[in-house]
């Protein structure tokens, strides 16, 4: 496995790999969702490249970024076990050199509600860096968890509008056997807060409960999550959405597919999930 830490490594790797490569963008510390992504993207190509680096610019000044968890050793570790061909990591100054001046803006209501109202600018840095990154990979096909629905959306959006030439692979959400989305972040609960977790997405199952039973009011659904995430009095609720999966916007009547998503504060922890009800894009 060849670990690239500049963009001229990596595009001189992708001009001697095989005929088809697949992506898998990532921050590191990674969990089995992101093996998942791997494992996928290994089935699909010939060869698959991952690339860990956190990037600044879509963290948010009160956001979480010199706290971020990272474990390089451990990353290589597993994605050499995965039979992953290369890793990309580059460094802040080689992503961000100086003069650098550039941002992709998804603009409309696709970034400005849900983790675009709560996290500012993030979806302008998130977008920016997989255009870079997509560009440096020369990938065939991009792989995205399901888990970060908004960003899936965005991006989907962003290779559409720009004409990338890279199928955009959305891939399901990996939980852990009570139920919650495997993140990076759950590393920084607490033993009480992790106990307390699982009812967000308890939440959202009460919802697709509800939907397959025939309820179509928006409302009720909300009403759902909310009632059982707040049984765990350790939440914060920030948003229960009942939104169009790909524009976003709320429904007043669910008549076609849906996305349930919802965010929540557990101690200095921000926690998202989400379901899509009916046939999913
Ligand atoms: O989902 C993530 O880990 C990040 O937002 C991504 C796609 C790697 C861009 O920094």
């Amino acid at each position: 496995m060849r670990v690239l830490r500049t963009l001229v490594e990596a595009r001189a790797w992708r001009r001697a790999a095989g005929a088809t490569v697949g992506f898998v963008p990532t921050m590191g510390y990674l969990h089995e969702g992101h093996l998942e992504l791997v494992r996928r993207a290994r089935a699909e190509n010939d060869a698959v490249i991952v690339s860990i680096f956190v990037n600044p610019t879509q963290f948010g000044p009160k956001d979480d970024f010199s706290r971020y968890p990272r474990d390089e050793a451990r990353d290589l570790a597993l994605l050499e076990v995965e039979g992953v061909a290369a890793v990309f990591m580059p460094t802040v100054e080689e992503m961000y050199p100086e003069g650098f001046a550039t941002a992709v803006d998804v603009s409309g209501g696709l970034t400005s509600v849900l983790e675009g109202a709560a996290r500012p600018g993030h979806f302008r840095g998130m977008a920016t860096v997989v255009a870079k990154l997509l560009s440096i990979a020369g990938a065939e096909r991009a792989y995205f968890g399901r888990k970060d629905a908004q960003q899936l959306a965005v991006v989907r959006r962003m290779a559409s509008d720009l004409n990338l030439a890279v199928e955009i692979v959305p891939c399901d959400t990996v939980r852990e056997p009570d139920g919650l989305a495997m993140s990076s972040r759950n590393t920084y609960l607490t033993s009480e807060e992790r106990r307390a977790a699982p009812a967000l997405y308890a939440g959202l199952r009460q919802a697709l409960a509800l939907f397959e039973g025939g309820e179509r009011d928006p409302a009720v659904l909300r009403e759902a999550v909310r009632a059982r995430v707040v049984v765990e009095p350790a939440f914060a609720l920030e948003y229960v959405s009942v939104a169009d999966p790909e524009t976003l916007a709320e429904l007043d009547w669910v008549k076609g597919a849906a996305l349930v998503s919802v965010a929540a504060r557990l101690g200095r922890t921000r926690l998202i999930d989400n379901v899509t009800l009916g046939e999913r894009g």
